[in-house]
Formats: structure tokens, sequence, C-alpha cells
């Protein structure tokens, strides 16, 4: 614990909480001060008795006031304020009705299925995480919920204070140590309409930029740039496609954010070009710990414009991280933003593509078990965000702060280039910012297993981009482990292998030649898909549709579907049906209609294929391919493969989009999108695609359509000119 007056809880259930729920059983619970329609199926609930509403930086606009209620509102929040002086907790309370399955709840380990689970929302820097740990990386006050007749519904508790969430009944209940100055309720239809409404509240995923969809390799660390140049070597020897190679940590002189190790990366503008030259993209790390030493240029200047947080005795805040004693800005303040984004000018100049931010909790080494600051730490916060206030209350958006500087950073550095930011601490509506990746995850099956509801969950929380270390990022995978792994992962919105210093290699020809085999084809499947998964990614940053779905989003009234966590939906066209065990596999029921199996590579070795998850083709939908190439920027002219997959019907429809994949900072570049339908004529097949939006012109290439007549098994269909 660290060393703050307040108490606060673990997450775990302990006697205190026995007397804390006590104490709420003899609580008066109030109804809320006023509520706000906001739109069809969506109201705001405030809080009464607290005086004026705290802003909520979850919501990308605070919503105005809406109309007033109208219908039969049967989920009406209550509040409490339980406790007196430093123990007094808020309570907000909801009961959307016996039976209701509940999701989200942002970054957890475990089930997909959220029921009787407590989630504390404190962002923990989580290193081997299990399904107990009581609080990972980010914090997301939400709730995806579905009544027993299909209905779903979502519910946002506004507080960034430390909070759980606590599912362990029918109700949903979420306590804090702050204020919740309100509560929005969703009820919709369908629980995709749930997530793009949420989405829309809390801010869409913008467009990234194509690159950033391929396969991405990673270590603690590639050092020195020697290694780097041999890894992206290899990948191209070996024809394994990849993307992007990161730069971990040790590229900086002495852990010193922003600076280059003088010996291990003499050249890093060299580096840059010599990938770059080879097809790749780079991807370097910066973390919030600053090493407090006169004369390293970030330091001064944060010192001298008041950057750094502070001590309540007004001393410089500092704690140990990799470069020994720290201090850390406070991204929470407008100008500490301003300075911060400006310091990436440099930094892009020497050819970096895309920043990763890691560390943000913010993580502090030599700390209580939640290893972060002390809860008094004062932060001097915009009125924008809430004004001055301790750090149990900011930090929860201290990385997401950090992220909006630095996206606002790179834009500034290259307004020609969609910004690519990687997070690990985050809070919900940060998706406007950046793609998240799971953390310290462990080479062990149930890592494996988790990476699918993970990826779920934060896609039902509105974070569309994320996807875990490949391969397990601490301890040794084997070849079985990494190949099924990189099966799953290449199926996931962000695919990337990453693993830890102390660790054996973990390169898809580090294993066995099995290993590789099964490798190489999960990757060139990704490769295969990538138009069918670009237009996900449209829809998700235009709609904030999650690129993977759960399988109850194909038939919400199914209940059999419900705790699916070891099968997805890969968008609303595609499902993934992965053996997630080392010895037996049952997979996983499918929703009624016509599912065919489908392997986008043609016929495989069936030693190959039996490693790679199911993908199956819902009928009644079109997919579009592009052949297997090495990296994303080969794509452009290359052959468009149309898959259809028709319904009981005969018939199939489908989307493409399409556009540079890459372009303004603000991704205002042109774009065009295509419907694609297919139909029997006769005895032919026919496809056509139909340009339907926007105003740019696809370089000119060589279209083929299929039709999927029966599980693996394409027929030629004539193709209706564009
Ligand atoms: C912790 C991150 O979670 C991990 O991915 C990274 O490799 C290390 N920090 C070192 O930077």
């Amino acid at each position: 614990m660290t060393t703050g007056g307040t108490p606060r809880f673990t997450g775990l259930p302990t006697g205190d909480d026995l007397k804390e729920a006590a104490r709420e059983l003899l609580t008066r619970w109030r109804g809320a001060r006023t509520s706000h329609m906001l739109a069809d199926g969506v109201v705001r609930f405030i809080a009464s008795g607290e005086g004026p509403t705290p802003p909520f930086p979850g919501y990308e606009h605070q919503p105005g006031i809406g109309g007033p209620l109208v219908g039969d509102w049967r989920m009406k929040p209550k509040f409490a304020s339980v406790g007196r002086k430093t123990e007094r907790r808020w309570v907000a309370r909801v009961e959307p009705g016996p039976g209701a399955d509940f999701y989200a709840t942002g970054e957890v380990a475990g089930p997909l299925r959220r029921n009787g689970k407590r989630t504390k929302l404190y962002n923990f820097d989580a290193y081997g995480y299990t399904d107990e740990t009581p609080a990972l990386y980010q914090s997301h006050p939400w709730v995806l919920g579905l009544r027993p007749d299909g209905s779903a519904f979502g519910v946002l508790f506004e507080t960034t204070w430390r909070a759980e969430l606590d599912l362990r009944g029918d109700k949903i209940v979420c306590r804090s140590e702050g204020p919740i100055g309100g509560v929005t309720v969703i009820e919709k239809k369908h629980p995709q309409e749930v997530v793009e409404r949420l989405s829309r509240m809390t801010g869409l995923m913008p467009m990234p930029p194509l690159w950033a969809l391929g396969f991405q390799q990673s270590r603690y660390s590639y050092e020195p740039d020697g290694r780097v140049r041999e890894i992206a070597e290899q990948f191209r020897r070996r024809e394994i496609p990849c993307d992007v190679i990161w730069m971990d940590i040790d590229y900086m002189d002495g852990y010193r954010c922003f600076t280059f190790d003088s010996e291990k990366f003499p050249d890093p503008a060299a580096l840059n070009k010599h990938l770059q030259d080879l097809g790749y993209r780079t991807v370097w790390m910066i973390d919030p710990g600053i090493k407090a030493e006169e004369g390293y240029f970030v330091y001064d200047q944060g010192r001298e414009g008041g950057h750094f947080l502070k001590n309540p005795d007004g001393s410089e805040a500092t704690g140990e991280v990799w470069p020994g004693k720290c201090v850390f800005p406070d991204y929470t303040r407008e100008a500490t933003r301003r300075w911060w984004a400006g310091l990436y000018e440099r930094f892009m100049a020497t050819g970096i593509d895309g920043v990763w931010n890691d560390m943000n909790e913010p993580s502090v080494f030599d700390a209580g078990p939640e290893r972060t600051l002390p809860d008094d730490t004062p932060h001097d916060a915009d009125e924008e965000l809430g004004g001055e206030g301790p750090h149990t209350r900011y930090h929860n958006i201290y990385g997401m702060q950090m992220v909006r500087a630095t996206r606002e950073g790179i834009s500034e550095a290259r307004p020609d280039r969609r910004p690519f930011v990687l997070t690990r601490a985050n809070f919900i509506g940060g998706q406007r910012y950046a793609a998240t990746w799971t953390g310290d995850n462990l080479s062990e099956w149930r890592h494996l297993r988790w990476s699918i509801p993970m990826a779920l969950n934060l896609g039902l929380s509105a974070q569309p981009f994320a996807g875990p270390d490949i391969g397990g990022f601490g301890g040794d995978a084997d070849g079985e482990l990494f190949s099924r792994w990189m099966g799953i992962g290449a199926l996931l919105p962000f695919c990337r292998a990453h693993s830890s210093k102390d660790t054996g290699n973990h390169e898809p020809w580090s294993f066995d030649e099995m290993c590789e085999k099964v490798c190489r084809a999960a990757l060139q499947r990704r490769m295969r898909l990538m138009p069918y998964l670009y237009t996900l990614f449209y829809e998700a940053s235009r709609f904030g549709r999650p690129v993977v779905r759960p399988l109850f989003f194909a038939d919400p009234h199914d209940l059999s579907l419900r705790d699916a966590d070891d099968a997805f939906l890969l968008g609303a066209s595609l499902l993934v049906q992965a053996d997630v065990w080392e010895d037996d596999f049952a997979p996983s029921r499918l929703p009624e209609g016509i599912w065919r199996r489908f392997e986008p590579l043609g016929e495989t070795d069936p030693e190959i294929s039996q490693r790679l998850p199911t993908i199956r083709v819902r009928g009644g939908a079109i997919l579009p391919l592009s052949p297997v190439v090495q990296h994303t920027g080969e794509l452009p002219g290359s052959t468009l493969t149309l898959i259809a997959c028709p319904d009981e019907n005969g018939r199939a429809e489908g989307e493409l989009f399409e556009d540079a994949g890459d372009g303004p900072a603000d991704c205002s570049g042109p774009y065009r999108l295509s419907k694609l339908s297919a139909e029997k004529s006769g005895d032919a097949w026919r496809v056509k695609i139909e340009h339907t939006e926007g105003d740019y012109t696809p370089p000119e290439r060589r279209v083929e359509a299929f039709v999927l007549v029966d599980d693996d098994h394409l027929e030629r269909a004539e193709l209706t000119p564009e």
C-alpha cells in the first residue's frame, strides 16, 4: 500500500469488505437528482446532493442536457454515500433484472462472462497477472449486459477515482473513493448497438495506418542495432510476413527518454532508413518516468516549466523506475501536455513511425503494493478534467492523458502521416489516442486462453485495437505454445510477438521447424485477410463496432453462446474456432445458420492446419482478400479476390473500404467504399462491386471472384465490372 491516509480496498474480499457490506445494507439509497434522455435508449442519471456534477474525462464531449425521461425506464440507478471522512465511499447500484449476463469491465483476465467477478479500478503494473489479480493496467467503469430475453444494456459510471465494479450478485455495483457524478444507462435491442453508442460517447478510435494492422515483432530488447537488422533480415529471408519492428528501452542512453545510446544505437536515422528500405516500420518506446538528473535536457526543461508532479509539501515527487530516481510529468495539465508533445519533433525526425508509451500507470518500483505514486500527490489538473485534485482521482487517467499528449505531438511532428501510439495504461475513452496490448502475460497455456476474452472484453469496452504479447512476455514458450498462439494472435486486432529479457528467443524460427511453418501460415492468413480486416477497422473508426466480437453477437437470444470464449467473430462475417488447450479440444457451439469452413490459404499441409484455428464464413457474407505479400506496403495494386458465401437464398453481400493506407494525421484523406454483392443467375454465380461512397481511386488491379459453395469448396464466379 502507498502511504496516503485514505483506506482502500484491494479488490479481494476481506473482513473490511464485510463491514462495508453491512454499512451498505443500512444505507439509505437515493434516486437520481435529474435524468437526461440523451438519445433513443440512452439516459444519463445525475447523483443528488453532491453539488455541481464533476466532468468525466471518459466522455469525448460532456453530454448536454437532453430531454425529459420518457417511456418505461426499468433501470434507474440508486446512489448512496457510505461512511464518513476518509472512510467515505460513493456507491451507485443498478438492477438490470434477474438472470442478466455481464461483460466488458475493460481489461480483465479470465472468462469472457464477468458474473460473480469483482474488478478493482486502479491502473496497476500487473506483471504475470492471473485471473485473480484485482486490477490490471487499465480502468473502464463500464458493464455491458444481456438479459435472458436477448435485450442488451450498458452502464457507465462517471468516476475516475479509485473504485471497483462488483458483479457478485444480480446487481451491478460501483464503489468509488470519490463522487460518482452520474451514471449513463444504454438500452438497445442488440449488444452491438450498445457498444456503438458507448463508442460515440467516449470517442471513436481514429483510423490507424494500414501498416499497424500488419504483424509486429518485438523484444525487450533487440540490441544493439545490428541485432535489430538481423531480425528484420531473417523475416524477409524466411518469407514470414512482418510489418513492424519494435525498439524497447535499451535503445536509450541510460533509460533517458528521447535519447539514444551512442554505442548500441549510434545512428537511429540510419537504422530506421535501413528497416524502411526493407519495407518495415519502426515503433520506439517512451516512458513517463524522467531521470531526475541535472543536465539532462528533458529534466531541465520540465523542471523549468513546472511540469513535474510535486509532493504535498512542494518538493519534487520522485520514484524509482528504469533510470533510477525519476520525476513524473503532470499530464493532467494542458501546459505539460503541450511541452510533452513538443518533445516528439526531434525524436520523430529520425524517421520513427510509431510510439509505444509504457509504464504509464505510472509504475513506480519503490512504492507500496499498488506500485505507484502516493494517494495524496496533488495534480494541478485542467478544469476540463475536474481541476486540482489528489492522485487517487487522476491516477486512472494518467496514462490516458499521457497518450493524448503523445498523439498530439506525433501528429504535429508528422502532419502528413496517421499517428500510431500503443499504450499500456488507459481509461475508458482512451481509444481516441492509442491502441493497447494486454501487458505482461506469461508463456503459459492459460495466458493463451485469456488472450481471446481479454481482446473481446476490451472491444466491448470501446477499445477495438487490442491484442496480447503473442508467445507470452515472461517465461519461455515452446514451439507448440508459440505456434498455436501465433495462429490465434494473427486473427486478433493488434498482432505483435513480444518477450522479456532473460527469456529464450521468441521469433517464429526460434523453436522447431513446424513452429516456423505454422507461424508463416498464420501470418500469411492475416495478410490474405487484410482488405477485410482493414474494412473492419474502418467500421470501428466510423461506427464504433468492435473488430472482434463475442459469438453471442451472432445471436443474442441463443443462451448457449453466452460464455463461449475459445471462439469469436472477426467482424460480422468470419467466425474463428480456436484450440486453446494443450491436450483435448472440444470446439464451441456454432450460432445457428450457415458457417462454412474456409482456409484463406487454400489447401494446406494438414500438420500445419490442425495447429491453426478453424475459420468459418457466415452464409450471406462476401470477403475481400489480397494475395500473400511480405508486408502491407506491397499490397497496393495487388489482385483483389472476392469470396462469396451464399445464404439459404443464394445471395451474399459485403463491403470494402479502401484508401491510401496512410495520409493526413487527422485521417481526412480520400477513401472509397464499395458494396459487394453476389447472386446466382442461371447456372452461374455473379459477383458485383459497386462504388458507393468517397472519391479515392485505387491503383489499377485485377479482381477475381469465387463462391464458397460448401466447406472448403470454391467455385469460380463471374464478375460484373466495377
Ligand atoms: C514493461 C512492459 O509491459 C514490457 O512490455 C516492456 O518490455 C518492459 N516494460 C520494458 O520496457
